[in-house]
């Protein structure tokens, strides 16, 4: 499957603009490779928002390589979104939805147990964006540079304003295939009362939750 996706990055993701075409001979170890490290702090059976999905990285990739879980991926750009359903369809990837849209239209909306991102923005919006979709015992994993530490100080203020846990900065994987992620949880997950996540996705509860706002105008 994996394969596959690959071999459709590096024709239709090239040609749509969606990939680089430099980048077309280093799929494996600089895309596809590091961000499957990222399975490595996902709990089994999570449920998974992959913010500013793009081609699918990293969350097509963390579908293929983990079925366990229940994989959201969000991008405002059509483009992007036709390619990643167009790659659901054609792998048969049964636990991944799209969404098109920007990452603050979902909050109030669903929670997750872990929302990723990579290449999305500097550490200050990725916590606005990501903390309001994170579930009391979640997580957000945001892949970065190592020089995501340097941006840990100067959002200080940002995290106490969500009520988040100091950032841990780790190191996934090895050898060739290693991915830096910043890994931000609630200081306290008892006071995070927003609408949780359930096993629905995104989608789902959106389709749901416009029914119900029909229901209670008729
Ligand atoms: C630099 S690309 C990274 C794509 C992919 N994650 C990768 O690593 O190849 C950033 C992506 O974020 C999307 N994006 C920009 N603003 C966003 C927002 N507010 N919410 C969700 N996605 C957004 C863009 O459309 C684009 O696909």
């Amino acid at each position: 499957m994996a394969e596959r996706y690959a071999a459709l990055l590096a024709t239709e993701g090239v040609v749509r603009g969606l990939i680089g075409p430099r980048e077309a001979p280093r799929l494996w170890e600089r895309h596809l490779l590091n961000c499957a490290v990222l399975g490595e702090v996902l709990p089994e059976g999570a449920t998974v928002c992959d913010l500013g999905s793009g081609a699918g990285l990293p969350g097509l990739v963390l579908a293929i390589a983990r079925p366990d879980l229940t994989v959201t991926l969000v991008d405002p750009l059509l483009r992007r979104t036709i390619f990643l359903e167009e790659v659901i369809a054609e792998l048969g990837l049964e636990s991944v939805t799209v969404v098109r849209g920007r990452a603050e239209a979902l909050h109030g909306t669903a929670r997750f147990d872990v929302v990723t991102s990579r290449a999305l923005a500097p550490l200050a919006r990725l916590l606005d964006w990501s903390m309001p979709l994170v579930a009391p015992e979640g997580a957000m994993v945001a892949m970065k540079g190592r020089s995501v530490v340097d941006e840990v100080g100067p959002v200080r203020p940002i995290l106490a304003k969500h009520g988040a846990s100091e950032p841990e900065v780790l190191e996934l994987g090895s050898g060739e295939s290693t991915a830096v992620v910043v890994r931000v949880t609630w200081a306290d997950p008892a006071r995070v009362s927003w609408p949780l996540a359930d096993r629905r996705t995104a989608a789902d509860q959106r389709r749901s939750s416009s029914s119900k706002k029909r229901r209670h105008n008729t």
